[in-house]
């Protein structure tokens, strides 16, 4: 991707040719939410790029959304953080971009707090700030050829996230002389009254610590052995959860990486430990890699600061380095995927993440369609002309045998969600649906390995126009895959070769969020 940064720049700056403002005001104006291909129910902006979803945090009953953006073209260019705010997760409000680049830099992936107690003193105990950790990235110095390029940040806001200051002695951590050196998560961890810090450093994380978000001491590294290492380690987290059914917690570590995906260019794995307020231990085998998502279309996700009662909500940008500027979409690049409820699960002594859709997805559900509990030999339709399986959430539990679901429309595109009982592995088949010569690694059919042992699987799927994100065995493996046909995706059939008991089938046609 870096090369990709290069190019974009090198090609801007030599032609000149920055698209005119009255153009790009005239693009964004006229945008409908109804283009081909639009998400109707996940998040995109109203125009031009985006990436990876920023600054996730809640305060006083919003949830903020900032996100790497660039507002003058349809491919990723210098980075500003973009901004919406939601009560629900799922309607969103478009807010002016929080952070422009200025002259230390662009402006990388990064965080956001709400500081309590006042600890940087940017607010009052009364009014506390909320406070935004990001890297900048300085393309002068990279150009010059310095390696001290990455440096991170802060700013600040006192009126809930509507304006924002940076902070006039930034950068408040410097490059320690390695190129990659970004993506800052900060929480505050209460029994050392300590912020730390999670920051991606070429292949390792690095955990640094501040008792005031501007003055930060190293406390330890992790990872350099440890997973995959096919990419640049990027936009970590780390955080507690529970495990389910139990009083049992583990703290997880999130970390994308691209390439090196599962099926190919970017994915995040994650890894379960212990972290004293220091050091992030695990027992995990060194050589293991385990995904959020084994999809194509989920990186760079991370959970959100400060939701009461220790809730983790997960977002991801719901595309992928290897095609996410070639996707046939426009006048906007990208959207990010459904909020996700993170908790834990234990298999035998293993212990997984396990992803569900966040409830809040019932703000936007209108009735629900139940079918008896069957037994399919062949073929059974879900869907009737109350539901739309291009815009809906449909759950059930088969047999954990050779099943697909089958996504399609008259003109004989589709995609299929299935089970390979003989491999163990679910999949996602998208090679009939269109459009997909647009990009060169653009994966066709892929796999994600089943960790539950029932003999039952659950699988929940969520369709939105463009997009899948289907949830297997309550979560524990998930698959999220983009498609671009030609006509809506409507009709949904079960199909299995030999008989599998079906039940608790439940189909609920959602609605667009924006209108
Ligand atoms: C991940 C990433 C981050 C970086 C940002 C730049 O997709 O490469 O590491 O901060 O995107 O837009």
């Amino acid at each position: 991707m870096k090369y990709a940064f290069h190019v974009i720049l090198l090609a801007l700056a030599f032609s000149g040719c920055r698209p005119n403002e009255m153009t790009e005001q005239s693009t964004t104006d006229s945008t409908t939410y109804t283009e081909p291909h639009r998400p109707q129910f996940h998040f995109s902006p109203r125009a031009n790029w985006m990436n990876d979803p920023n600054g996730l945090v809640y305060h006083n009953g919003e949830y903020h959304l900032f996100y790497q953006y660039y507002p003058d073209g349809m491919k990723w260019g210098p980075m500003h953080w973009g901004h919406a705010i939601s009560k629900d997760l799922y309607h969103w409000e478009h807010l002016p971009i929080a952070l422009f680049p200025d002259s230390l830099g662009l402006i990388f992936s990064g965080s956001a707090v709400v500081d309590a107690n006042n600890t940087s003193g940017f607010g009052t105990k009364e009014n506390p700030p909320l406070v935004a950790i990001f890297t900048y990235h300085s393309m002068e110095r990279e150009k010059a050829g310095k390696t001290d390029y990455q440096n991170q940040g802060i700013a600040y806001s006192t009126d809930n996230g509507r304006t924002w200051k940076k902070y006039e002695n930034n950068p408040v951590l410097k490059n320690q002389g390695i190129k990659d050196f970004r993506d800052p998560k900060v929480f505050w961890h209460s029994p050392s009254s300590r912020w730390v810090m999670t920051l991606a450093v070429k292949d390792h994380i690095e955990f640094w610590n501040s008792g005031d978000l501007k003055s930060w001491s190293k406390l330890s590294d992790f990872g350099i052995d440890y997973g995959g290492h096919g990419g640049v380690w990027e936009c970590p987290d780390l955080f507690e959860a529970q495990v389910d059914g139990s009083s049992e917690k583990r703290w997880v570590l999130l970390v994308s990486i691209n390439p090196g995906g599962p099926n190919g260019g970017s994915a995040t794995q994650y890894f379960i430990g212990d972290f004293d307020g220091k050091t992030f231990t695990t027992s995990a085998d060194k050589a293991d890699s385990i995904w959020i998502d084994y999809g194509p279309d989920n990186y760079a996700g991370v959970t959100f600061s400060n939701i009461p009662n220790n809730r983790k909500i997960f977002l991801g940008w719901m595309s992928n380095w290897d095609y996410g500027q070639e996707v046939p979409t426009t006048p906007w690049r990208s959207a990010n995927t459904i909020p996700r409820d993170i908790s834990l699960a234990k298999f035998g002594d293993k212990v997984y993440v396990r992803s569900t859709p966040s409830r809040e997805i019932e703000s936007i559900a209108t009735t629900s369609v139940t079918l008896k509990d069957t037994e399919v030999k062949d073929s059974l339709v879900l869907t009737n002309p109350q539901l739309n399986a291009s815009l809906s959430v449909v759950s059930a539990t088969v047999d954990a045998k050779d099943f697909s679901f089958v996504l399609s429309n008259e003109n004989g595109e589709e995609v299929v969600v299935g089970f390979e009982k003989s491999s163990n592995r679910f999949y996602i088949d998208r090679s009939k649906t269109g459009k997909n010569d647009f990009a060169a690694k653009y994966p066709l059919r892929v796999y994600a390995p089943r960790f539950a042992t029932s003999d039952k699987v659950k699988v929940t799927m969520i369709t939105d126009v463009s997009s899948v994100e289907v949830f297997f065995d309550d979560g524990i493996s998930v698959l999220s895959a983009l498609y671009f046909s030609n006509d809506p995706l409507s009709k949904l059939t079960l199909h299995a070769p030999a008989a599998i008991n079906v039940s608790g089938i439940k189909a609920m046609p959602l609605k667009s969020v924006w209108r």
